[in-house]
């Protein structure tokens, strides 16, 4: 999760494509003290922060820095989770700069089911701009003023949900190893799924996202319900957030 200045957490890399191009961007602005500037972020999960990078954050705590937050949501909804990174940043003594929120293909889309894959599409890149810009404004100048972020505390509850197994075809495995380098709960077995902790399987869709074989999937009867809900509640364009 961690690298200098940018400590995100991005399963299967939406957040991460959209941190990088915040950062290099900034970088190519000549801005002073960059070393100063930290991005946040992750994806929304069920209109929360993912509890493990929550957690992860809260064991790495650091303070007095410019953060920038980059989250990344389904086109489902944000809630209260960029709320709740901001106001980590701001209880640590950092200063937030900037934070987004910015619609993105869902976890669970798949070449079956594509779910917001036109997300972010041109509008939501060109208000990524205007927010870079705007952010690097504000870092030129050291200019500070405090962000009015939308949400609710105390946060929502995420509702929940039973685990849907991942299941690994064993014939279309190759035995690369991928899926388990890029598990974020890295106690899951998932190559000998017998011994997958579900309980702890976040259903992030890393594994199934980066199989080079299409060889795991989600056990499909429960996953098929939950799909066609989600395509229900994503196809409606929602409103991306740029704060500044
Ligand atoms: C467990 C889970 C819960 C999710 N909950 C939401 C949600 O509440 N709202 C939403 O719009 N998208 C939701 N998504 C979709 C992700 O936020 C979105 O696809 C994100 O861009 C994935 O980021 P990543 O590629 O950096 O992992 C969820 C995805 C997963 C796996
Ligand atoms: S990523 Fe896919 S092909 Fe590679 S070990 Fe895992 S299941 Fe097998
Ligand atoms: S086993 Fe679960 S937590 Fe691990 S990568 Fe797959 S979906 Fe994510």
């Amino acid at each position: 999760m961690d690298s200098s200045n940018i400590k995100i957490f991005s399963p299967t890399g939406n957040t991460k494509r959209i941190a990088d191009i915040v950062m290099s961007n900034l970088l190519g602005k000549n801005i002073s003290n960059m070393e100063n500037i930290c991005i946040i972020g992750c994806p929304i999960y069920k209109g929360r922060v993912p509890q493990p990078y929550m957690q992860w954050l809260n064991d790495h705590p650091f303070s007095n820095k410019r953060v920038i937050i980059v989250e990344t949501f389904g086109n489902a909804h944000i809630d209260d989770a960029l709320l709740e990174l901001h106001d980590w940043a701001i209880d640590h003594n950092n200063q937030v700069v900037g934070a987004l929120a910015i619609a993105s293909s869902h976890s669970y889309s798949t070449n079956e089911h594509p779910i917001a894959i036109h997300h972010p599409n041109s509008t939501e890149l060109n208000e990524l701009d205007s927010f870079i810009e705007a952010v690097a404004v504000k870092l030129s100048k050291d200019q500070n003023n405090s962000l009015t972020i939308p949400g609710h505390f105390p946060y929502k509850k995420s509702p929940v949900s039973t685990p849907i197994q991942p299941l690994r075809d064993a014939e279309r495995c190759c035995d690369c190893g991928l899926c388990q380098e890029v598990c974020p709960q890295q106690n899951s077995d998932i190559l000998g799924l017998d011994g997958i902790v579900i309980d702890q399987c976040l259903m992030c869709c890393a594994c199934i996202q980066h199989c080079p074989t299409e060889a795991i999937s989600y056990e499909k009867t429960e996953f098929n319900a939950k799909i066609e809900m989600l395509r229900e509640v994503c196809k409606t364009d929602k409103t991306s957030l740029f704060i500044y």
